[in-house]
C-alpha cells in the first residue's frame, strides 16, 4: 500500500495528516498482561483486520542490540492469519506469522501458531530456515470478538539469515522499523505439513521507539 510507506518514511512530520493509514506514533501504550505478568510496549493498528503487537525487552536492550524478546500479537481476525515484519518491509526480513491453529484438538482450543517465514519478493514467504525458537506463554481465540492473540518468547528473533542474506534489528538504536500485514482468509496446511496463506487484506509500517 503505498500510503504506509510513504507514512513510515515521513512519520514523523505527517502522522497527523495521514488518519487513513493509521500511523503510529512511535512510543507505544505500556500493557501488563495479567496472565504472565509481563508489561509489553505496544502499538496498535485499530479496528477489523487490525492488530496489536507488543514488545518486551531485556533491560539492556538500550546499550546491546538485544536478539530474544518477549512478544503479544493480538489479531482482528478469527480465522485469518497476521503478521509481523522484524524488518520494516515484507522482503528480507525475518516474518512472524499467527494464526489460530486449524489442526488444533479440543484440549488446545486456543492454540495460537506462529509460523516463521521468509522471502526475497512480493510472494508466498518460504518457512525460515534459520536458527531461532519460538515458545508460546499464552493463546486465546476470542470468537465473540472475532480475534486471537498470543504470547510468546522469540529467541535469536531480532537477527535473522537466510539464503545468504542477513539482517537485524538494533534495539541499541532505540527505534525499530517493523511491518505488519493481517489476512481474513483462514490459511490451509498443504499436503507437505506447510503453511499456505494467501495474500493480505491490509498491511503498513512503522517505527516503534524502544
Ligand atoms: C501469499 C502471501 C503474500 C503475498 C502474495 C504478498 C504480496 C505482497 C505484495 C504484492 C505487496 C506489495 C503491495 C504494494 O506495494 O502495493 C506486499 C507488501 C507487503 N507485505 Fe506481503 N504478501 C504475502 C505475505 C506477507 C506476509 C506473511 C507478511 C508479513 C508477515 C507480509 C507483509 C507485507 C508488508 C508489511 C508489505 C508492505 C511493505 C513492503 O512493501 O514491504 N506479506 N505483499
Ligand atoms: C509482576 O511483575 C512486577 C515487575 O516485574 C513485580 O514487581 C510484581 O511483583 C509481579 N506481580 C506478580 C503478581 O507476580
Ligand atoms: C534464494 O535465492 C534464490 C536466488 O536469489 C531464489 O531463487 C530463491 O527463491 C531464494 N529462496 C528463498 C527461500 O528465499
Ligand atoms: C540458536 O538460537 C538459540 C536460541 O534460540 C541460541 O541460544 C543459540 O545460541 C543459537 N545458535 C546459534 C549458532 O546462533
Amino acid at each position: 500500500m503505498y500510503c504506509s510507506k510513504v507514512a513510515a518514511t515521513i512519520l514523523t512530520v505527517a502522522a497527523s495528516v495521514l488518519p487513513a493509514c493509521h500511523a503510529q506514533a512511535p512510543a507505544g501504550t505500556p500493557y501488563t498482561d495479567p496472565e504472565t505478568n509481563t508489561t509489553f510496549t505496544t502499538w496498535e493498528i485499530p479496528g477489523p483486520l487490525g492488530l496489536t503487537f507488543g514488545l518486551a525487552l531485556p533491560d539492556s536492550a538500550r546499550q546491546v542490540d538485544a536478539t530474544d524478546f518477549t512478544g503479544y500479537l493480538k489479531c482482528n481476525t478469527a480465522i485469518g492469519w497476521c503478521g509481523i515484519s522484524l524488518g520494516g518491509a515484507m522482503t528480507d526480513s525475518l516474518l512472524l506469522v499467527a494464526y489460530a491453529d486449524p489442526n488444533s484438538k479440543l484440549e488446545t482450543e486456543n492454540a495460537v501458531a506462529i509460523s516463521p517465514r521468509y522471502t526475497s519478493t512480493y510472494s508466498l514467504p518460504a518457512p525460515y530456515t534459520g536458527n531461532l525458537s519460538i515458545t508460546p506463554l499464552s493463546a486465546h481465540v476470542d470468537e465473540s470478538t472475532k480475534s486471537f492473540e498470543t504470547i510468546f518468547t522469540c529467541a535469536s528473533c531480532l537477527h535473522w539469515s537466510q539464503n545468504g542474506t542477513e539482517g537485524r534489528a538494533k534495539t541499541s538504536s532505540g527505534m525499530l522499523d517493523l511491518a505488519w500485514a493481517i489476512s481474513p482468509e483462514k490459511p490451509v496446511i498443504d499436503s507437505t505439513g506447510d503453511l499456505r496463506i494467501v495474500q493480505h487484506e491490509k498491511e503498513g509500517t512503522w517505527v516503534a521507539q524502544v
